[in-house]
């Protein structure tokens, strides 16, 4: 039997890899165009609890309703399991209480979509600041479920004594997050004006009299670069001050999802944005955010900076 500590990890695992299943069956719901398919109704759909005949698209948005509302009680469940095994001021009902919250705000953020109509064809300024904010809630939803499954493994991130380094690891993760909210904005663009030619998309990219969220589009690309270059700086500077053999894993599963979503970028502008691979590149960002997350958390590990085992650069041989 496994020991009850690896239970709870791999629980919290096991919750991490349903809640990116859910965030990209979202992405399907806009991409379908079936936000609105339980009217403007929330919770009921349709007004009625199990709708009678649904059509497509009214499935599809049920199926990302009921998965969610699963996701937080897994979320509950969690939490509970925690703080019963787990002693006060542990990292794991930390990160359980935040992953609930967060949560909870992705619920109401979920809602609000449906109850202020900013789905289907709505090209108000509105959806275009929502969307990206209920990326970031996800990603930093998906970031503290992560700290919860790894604290659970007994490994301890702390900001204490580490110097600068809890300032370059924040803003490494900064920049994802920031990437992240800009591709909300450029599949927003994508989804609501969908071009018809390579050219024409990319002519409409620089003309001033396009839509807004056309002309914001080129800003993804743009930090999605930038993020690179800092993140694989992170990386080699990371792999050389703490060298342990989680965060050299860490770093290379990094470089490699960065040149992975990076190529599926380029192809997504090449083939004008399918819907395919709109999901497969949002499942690279969630890869890729996952890398940067545990990279960063390996090495802010506690025992790196514990005067017993010396400071930066001692070898732990975790995982
Ligand atoms: C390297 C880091 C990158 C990250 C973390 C990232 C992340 C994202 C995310 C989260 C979305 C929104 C997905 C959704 O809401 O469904 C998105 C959309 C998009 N990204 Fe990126 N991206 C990256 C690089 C790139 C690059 C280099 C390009 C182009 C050269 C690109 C092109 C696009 C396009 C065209 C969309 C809109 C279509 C879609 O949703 O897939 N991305 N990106």
């Amino acid at each position: 039997m496994k020991p009850p500590r690896l239970a709870f990890s791999t629980f919290a695992w096991i919750l991490f890899a349903y809640l990116v299943l859910v965030i990209l069956w979202g992405a399907w719901v806009r991409i379908s165009g079936s936000g609105a398919g339980c009217g403007s109704h929330w919770p009921l759909c349709n007004g009625a609890v199990v709708p009678m005949s649904p059509t497509l698209e009214t499935l599809t948005e049920l199926v990302h309703r009921v998965t969610s509302t699963l996701s937080g009680l897994l979320i509950i469940a969690m939490l509970v399991w925690a703080f019963r095994r787990f002693p006060k001021g542990h990292g794991a009902r930390l990160g359980s209480v935040l992953a609930l919250v967060f949560v909870i705000i992705e619920g109401l953020l979920g809602a609000g979509l449906v109850v202020f109509e900013l789905v289907g064809n709505n090209e108000s300024a509105v959806r275009a600041v929502y969307l990206p904010l209920h990326l970031a809630n996800t990603f930093v939803l998906l970031g503290v479920t992560a700290y919860t499954a790894l604290t659970g493994q007994n490994i301890r991130p702390t900001l204490r004594s580490q110097g600068s380094l809890p300032l370059l690891v924040g803003g490494g993760l900064l920049l994802t997050l920031l990437v992240g909210m800009s591709g909300a904005i450029a599949a927003l663009g994508d989804t609501l004006y969908p071009a018809h030619s390579l050219e024409s998309a990319l002519r409409h990219d620089f003309d001033a009299a396009a839509p807004l969220l056309i002309q914001l589009r080129v800003l993804h690309p743009t930090l999605a670069i930038a993020s690179a270059v800092y993140l694989v700086f992170l990386g080699v500077l990371l792999s050389a001050q703490r060298s342990t053999p989680a965060v050299k894993v860490w770093s290379k599963a990094l470089y490699l999802a960065i040149a992975l979503q990076i190529a599926a970028g380029i192809a997504n502008v090449a083939l004008l944005a399918p819907g395919w691979l709109q999901i497969v590149h949002l499942l690279l960002a969630c890869l890729m955010w996952l890398c940067t997350v545990m990279l960063c958390l390996h090495a802010l590990d506690h025992r790196l900076v514990s005067p017993r085992l010396g400071l930066a650069g001692a070898q732990v041989g975790h995982d």
